[in-house]
């Protein structure tokens, strides 16, 4: 702990995917955190030092800094922003901007930054790390923290930093990312990273506006989206050529500049299929199509719909009849996030049709009617199995079991979207595999 950080007072809002490890990682280096949230039973929980987030620190599970960190008194939760504004002068802000069908969802941004300005004391610095519409926090935001009466720049300092980790590395990449940072003036950039640099040990790398961190931020994640529509396209290509898209990828990758991603069941969780919606309000205002990044967007919504056929196809039965086991519900590998989760729209898909599912992902904490507690409740009178997540705990591998206990009718298969299996493993252990 250096003597630096032994006296900083951060407080944290939203303690979710991103909150937490933050606020753990600043307590971890002798800061005194408070996390605000505004949902009583997380705040409970964590108090209590239960979460179920999968992240580690180095190789101390979340569970454990939780606890190290409560018991040391250098975190606490609360549901008293107040309490927090009054005791921290360092505020970040990590609540979201949820997208649904009815549109965007302004309001925690909007009632967090509220909160915020309703104890805002000169003096203090205010960062925000939510993801944002490009513009946001100067138009939105600070406007906002304004209504405190202190102006930012003058009597508060604001800084945008976008948020870049990856669940289940947050600790890592908190430390080890090079992290964008940007201030209203040179004073709270300045400010901002003093004390980012607190946590983070990689390049504070400064930028000269909000909107240039505001749309990096959206841009990369968009990058990825569209990179990922690609192999997802390809990979229908290479099916229906008769050949691996695995094998192809992996010798296309040995070429110097080539970084193909890997397909899979869709683009789930909080950020990537969400970037678009953050950059497209904007782009709309300014009279800018983004056909491509759009179309990319089509094309990973339209990938859960073309896995479920993976499964129609192999079925022997009518669907009305049918019984499909589903392994892994989170939005990605090892997560125990089931936003947006692609494997929730397969399975969606597959319930519509009429089939069973039973689905089984011991990281997710979810209770959806169609979740089972085991493997064997998952397979048991199956007639195929579907891949949809990898994560530790499912015996992915377990034909044994699989054949004692799925159905004798027609032949059991295996849709993977994980490229988990050897062909001629699943093959011998009698079961048809259909892979992307
Ligand atoms: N999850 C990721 O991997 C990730 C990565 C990079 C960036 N981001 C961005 O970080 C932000 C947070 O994402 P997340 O995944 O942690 O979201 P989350 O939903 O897990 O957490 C947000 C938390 O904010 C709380 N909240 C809502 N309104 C509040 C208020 N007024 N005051 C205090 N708390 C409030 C919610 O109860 C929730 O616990 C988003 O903008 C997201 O796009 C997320």
């Amino acid at each position: 702990m250096s003597n630096s950080s032994k006296n900083v007072k951060v407080a944290i809002f939203g303690l979710g995917f991103v909150g937490l490890p933050l606020a753990l990682s600043y307590a971890l280096r002798g800061c005194e955190v408070i996390g605000v949230d505004v949902d009583p039973h997380l705040v409970d929980q964590l108090n209590n030092g239960i979460t179920h987030h999968l992240e580690k620190y180095h190789d101390i599970p979340i569970q454990q800094v939780l606890k190290d960190m409560l018991a040391a008194k250098r975190f606490s939760a609360t549901l008293d922003a107040g309490h927090a504004l009054k005791e921290c002068n360092n505020f970040i802000l990590t609540i979201g901007i949820p997208v649904t069908d009815k549109g965007h969802d302004f309001s925690h941004v909007e009632s967090c930054s509220r909160a915020v300005a309703s104890g805002l004391k000169p003096g203090d610095l205010v960062i925000v790390r939510s993801t944002l519409i490009p513009g946001m926090t100067r138009n939105f935001v600070k406007p906002i923290l304004e209504e405190s009466g202190l102006k930012a720049g003058e009597d508060f300092y604001l800084a945008y930093s976008s948020e870049r980790i990856a669940e289940g590395k947050a600790f890592d990449e908190f430390e080890n990312m090079p992290t964008l940072v940007s201030g209203i003036n040179e004073a709270s950039l300045q400010k901002a990273m003093e004390l980012m640099s607190i946590v983070t040990k990689a390049e504070l790398v400064p930028a000269s506006s909000f909107e240039v961190v505001e749309s990096a931020k959206v841009m990369e994640n968009i990058s990825r989206d569209v990179n990922i529509a690609m192999v997802n396209e390809f990979a229908r290509f290479t099916k229906a050529l008769g050949i691996d898209i695995f094998e192809v990828i992996k010798v296309a990758n040995t070429h110097k500049r080539v970084k193909l991603l890997i397909p899979g069941p869709g683009v789930g969780g909080y950020c990537i299929p969400n970037a678009l919606h953050y950059l497209a309000p904007k782009a709309d205002e300014l009279g800018v199509p983004l056909k491509l990044l759009r179309t990319a967007r089509k094309i990973n919504e339209e990938v859960p719909a073309f896995v479920a056929s993976l499964v129609t196809k192999n079925l022997p039965v009518p669907p009305s009849k049918a019984k499909v086991a589903a392994l892994g519900i989170a939005m990605k590998d090892y997560s125990s996030d089931d936003r947006q989760s692609p494997a929730l729209d397969v399975i969606k898909i597959l319930l519509n049709s009429g089939i069973k599912v039973a689905a089984f992902d011991p990281a997710v904490p979810s209770k959806h009617a169609f979740q089972v507690d085991s493997l064997e409740a998952a397979v048991k009178d199956a007639h195929g199995i579907i891949v949809l997540a990898k994560q530790n705990g499912i015996g992915y591998n377990n034909f044994k079991l699989f054949n004692e206990l799925m159905s004798k009718v027609g032949t059991p298969f295996i849709v993977d979207t994980k490229n988990l299996y050897n062909r001629d493993e699943v093959e011998a252990a009698g079961f048809k595999l259909e892979s992307l």
